[in-house]
């Protein structure tokens, strides 16, 4: 396995690599890799030659009071699981490697954003699609494999991929979890022990939401409420938002009758806790 720091470095690899014919699969991260990041490194190496890992903590796509200082970090860890999960290139670049300098054309994400996390993170999305499009840039992948814990992530990349072309098949990967159903997330180390037990009923609650739909429920609204009165009585945390939306364009609908993201965050002391589910009313 190849660690590199250096743009330079990773464009003479991928050289030989392309002109082998071999086919590339990306996985971009923060880092501190759990189940989760493992599971889209293991997609990636079922459908492609070469796998490259990237870890990079962004942070164009943290905002002011976010946690870009205290983000996890744990390279050692990191390497270790890359390399034992069959990894052939990981990128660790420097924010200098990454932002030598400010940027002359700035990207704007304009629509899929101002709902769910986009709404309470200004430019967050303008910081992933921009960090998105270097990466892409850089390891010249077949395929980039993204988790639907981000659902809106999935969302906005799709769109990213699609407005500009970009030669590149987004392979969306299936949210992994705890076995009390808490998506794995590399935040979820702040929980307390109570807010630890209490977590899994976010998911509880959304599947609770969805079972209404699958029973026949159209109104959004009633779904909405419904899910919120059930996590309201299953945990302490703040509900920050639980929202219905279409899926993947993120429109407000009122009425239920196209695939949908049930989604909902909530505050712990320490942390914010995201989730959703993903399906159509039939
Ligand atoms: P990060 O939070 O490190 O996540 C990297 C990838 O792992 C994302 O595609 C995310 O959806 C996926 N992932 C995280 N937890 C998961 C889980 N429990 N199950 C399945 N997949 C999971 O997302 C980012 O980094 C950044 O925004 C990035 C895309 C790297 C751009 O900076």
């Amino acid at each position: 396995m190849e660690v590199l720091r250096e743009i330079d470095q990773v464009n003479t690899l991928i050289s030989e690599w392309t002109k082998n014919g071999e086919t590339i699969g990306f996985v971009p991260t923060m880092g501190y890799l759990h189940e989760g990041h493992i599971r889209l490194i293991k997609e990636a190496k079922k459908e492609n030659d070469k796998v490259i890992l990237s870890i990079f903590v962004n942070p164009l796509q943290f905002g002011e009071g976010e946690d870009l200082d205290t983000y996890p970090r744990d390279e050692e860890h990191d390497r270790k699981a890359a390399k034992e999960n069959g990894v052939d290139l990981v990128f660790l670049p420097t924010n200098e490697t990454m932002y030598p300098q400010s940027l002359s054309v700035n990207m704007t994400v304009t629509k899929r954003t101002n709902v769910l996390c986009g709404k309470s993170r200004p430019g967050h999305f303008d910081g992933v699609v921009t960090v998105l499009t270097k990466l892409f840039n850089i390891t010249r992948p077949d395929n980039v494999y993204f988790g639907m814990k981000d659902a809106q992530q999935v969302a906005v990349v799709d769109a990213l991929i699609k407005d500009y072309n970009m030669p590149v098949n987004l392979i969306p990967v299936p949210t992994v979890r705890e076995e009390d159903g808490l998506a794995k997330s590399s935040r979820n180390v702040r929980l307390s022990d109570k807010e630890r037990r209490e977590s899994p009923s976010i998911q509880e609650a959304l599947q609770y939401g969805r079972r209404l739909v699958m029973e026949g429920q159209r109104s959004k609204e009633f779904i909405i409420e419904a899910t919120e009165k059930f996590l309201e009585q299953k945990t302490r945390g703040k509900i920050d938002y639980i929202e219905l939306l279409s899926y993947p364009e993120l429109e407000f609908i009122e009425k239920i009758d196209r695939p949908v993201i049930l989604a909902a965050a909530v505050f712990y002391d320490n942390v914010r806790l995201i989730d959703n589910v993903v399906f159509d009313h039939e």
